[in-house]
């Protein structure tokens, strides 16, 4: 994710207004930050942790940066551990160039061996260094600052937004490719962010950039062109949010926000990892991993839910797997299989239960592969291996967008590992196009308007098959951790051998029924079951069966898929248990006795 803030014009300490910016960009990436303040050359500070870390080390300085023009990062790293040289902004060799950057820059390996062969030393291990360097040398041609700036745009392909400044020009550059930069348009003041509350104590008065909009700011005013500098009309637009929702970019709740979020979570997870046309799924992290004899999964919670998933995608591919609870894992009797591999599923990378699992699996001499969120985190370093799922930071203690980036990068494992060409081509489009089906359902889902209907029930069922039963019972923790109301996810085939003792009409089952298989047909008898005992159904489907007849109300999905339709369909169960919640007036972000990282066994 990572945030980014520039200013231009006369403010009494341009430093204040970046880093004051940066602080209410933090929750956007956490692990670096850093200021370039630009005058007839550029002072650049940066440093590894936390916001406070970078404003200590300004502060033991002599001489604290000055000038009219700033940009700022807060970093949530993707390409190398938070250090001090991997946090940005990044520089040329000569310290002519600064340059912020969201994103991942997908063919920075090509242009970093260009640059290299050309006798460029690069200075950190990230792929947004290639972009000052690039931009360095064009400027060293005859070209314009702008042309340069354009040519170097040229270059790069990925997701992105950059700010980027030139020492001695009072300028900020800047551009977006499928990652968020917004202009604050002030008086004789004019800014750019990733995100409006960084710099909404100076002006509600906004510009959204759009996909290849190339931007310069300066004390006198704003231009937007496209990417042939061609002039493209914008609209100023006022945002009427009050400071105190600004963390949360306008949502009443983190967890919101971050359900939001998933499409451009998913859209980072997949950056450079897709090839549509061969139909190819390419993970560099994955390169030497090799074929494993058989696959063990140790996880918590919902990362957990997710490593059930995995399992079936793993026996899907021919690799034998199974999942298992971290805490179970070390002390049961499992035998740790010395030639499998054993992939830790922890968003945190440090949750005490898994790790304590991966150590004793590797002191056991398997080999371990950390599917987590967080870049240098201890499973990340810990394990031989470790592939990031790139959803940007998540404050609300229940997991919602990083759960939907572990079932897609389980796909990026499961394919990989079994290096499946045959038939991956409808899968790989049908993971391209996972974020825009999840903003379809974000957008039309009717889930707020159904739990009104349920509000005074205490119990709540999760029902699925295959790939929708991980699901279930994902949907059912989310409801009880943020509800507080009693919910239980079931295998769909199971009700009968127990749990149907307690369905009646006060217990509203969700059953998830896709496609029109023979799974589905069996979901639906398993549906027609309860609705014979009078409870009301709620049917998340695709609309591909008739299961909407034996149903009382309907959360539709896209079609797609049936290894993306639980994506599709959890997503649908966050928003049932986040409206739920919202309802009884639960405390969302902060369930009561709930930690976002638990690090004790
Ligand atoms: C539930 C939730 C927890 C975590 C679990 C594991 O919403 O967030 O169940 O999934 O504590 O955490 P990680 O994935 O960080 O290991």
């Amino acid at each position: 994710m990572c945030g980014i803030i520039g200013c231009v014009g006369h403010h009494d300490d341009t430093l204040d207004v970046v880093l004051d910016g940066l602080e209410t960009l933090e929750y956007r990436g956490y692990d670096s930050a850093g200021v370039a303040l630009v005058d007839d050359s550029i002072d650049v500070q940066k440093k590894q942790g936390r916001l406070e870390a970078l404003r200590t080390e300004i502060a033991k300085r002599d001489v604290t940066p000055t000038g009219d023009v700033g940009i700022g990062h807060t970093r949530w790293s993707t390409h190398g551990p938070p250090t001090d040289a991997n946090a940005h902004p990044h520089t040329d060799e000569a310290g002519q160039v600064a340059v912020v950057h969201n994103g991942i820059i997908e063919n920075y390996q090509s242009l970093r061996d260009e640059l290299e062969a050309e006798g460029v030393t690069f200075t950190s291990d990230t792929d947004t260094e290639v972009i000052p360097h690039l931009f360095a040398a064009y400027l060293e041609t005859d070209l314009s600052t702008e042309l340069a700036f354009h040519r170097t745009l040229e270059r790069i392909d990925g997701s992105y937004a950059i700010a980027a400044v030139v020492a001695g020009d009072d300028r900020i550059f800047a551009t977006r490719n499928d990652s968020p930069l917004v202009l604050g348009i002030g008086e004789n003041q004019y800014y750019l962010a990733s995100d409006v509350p960084a710099f909404l104590e100076y002006t509600r008065d906004v510009v959204y950039l759009d996909d290849g909009d190339v931007a310069i700011i300066d004390a006198d005013g704003w231009d937007v062109t496209d990417g042939d500098g061609e002039s493209v009309d914008k609209e100023v637009s006022t945002v009427t949010w009050s400071a105190e929702q600004t963390g949360k970019s306008g949502y009443e709740h983190y967890m919101l926000k971050e359900i939001n979020e998933q499409p451009t979570a998913l859209r980072q997870g997949l950056s450079g990892r897709l090839d549509e046309l061969a139909g190819d799924i390419t993970v560099e992290e994955l390169d030497d991993v090799g074929f494993p004899e058989t696959v063990h999964f140790v996880a918590c919670g919902t990362s957990y839910h997710a490593a059930l998933y995995g399992v079936e995608l793993f026996r899907e591919v021919g690799v034998p797997a199974q999942a298992f609870l971290a805490s179970e894992y070390a002390t049961g009797p499992a035998p740790i299989p010395e030639d499998g591999l054993i992939v830790g599923v922890t968003q945190s990378g440090e949750t005490a239960d898994t790790l304590s699992a991966l150590r004793e699996a590797q002191g056991r001499g398997a080999k371990t592969l950390a599917l987590t969120n967080v870049v240098g985190s201890t499973a990340a370093r810990e394990c031989d291996h470790a592939l990031y799922i790139r959803s940007g930071p998540e404050i609300g203690v229940a997991a919602t967008k990083t759960f939907s980036s572990q079932l897609t990068a389980l796909n990026l494992l499961a394919e990989t590992i079994a290096d499946n060409t045959r038939g991956s081509r409808d899968l790989v489009l049908a993971l391209r196009d996972v974020p825009s089906d999840i903003q379809q359902v974000l957008d039309e889902t009717t889930a707020e308007a159904i739990v009104d209907e349920y509000v005074d029930n205490e119990s709540f069922f999760f029902i699925g098959r295959g790939l929708h039963f991980p699901v279930a019972l994902e949907g059912a923790l989310k409801f009880k951790e943020i509800t507080y109301e009693h919910a239980e996810g079931f295998a769909s085939g199971e009700l009968k051998h127990g749990p149907l003792a307690l369905v009646t009409s006060n217990t509203p089952v969700f059953a998830i029924v896709t496609g029109n298989d023979e799974r589905a047909r069996k979901t639906i008898g398993n549906v027609k079951e309860v609705e014979a005992r009078d409870a009301p159904v709620i049917a998340v489907t695709d609309g591909q069966s008739d299961v909407e007849r034996y149903a009382d109300h309907v959360l539709e999905i896209p079609e797609t898929h049936q290894r993306t339709a639980p994506m599709l369909a959890n997503v649908q169960l966050q928003l049932v248990a986040y409206h739920m919640a919202n309802q009884l007036g639960r405390s969302i972000d902060k369930p009561r006795n709930l930690a976002k990282s638990v690090t004790v066994e």
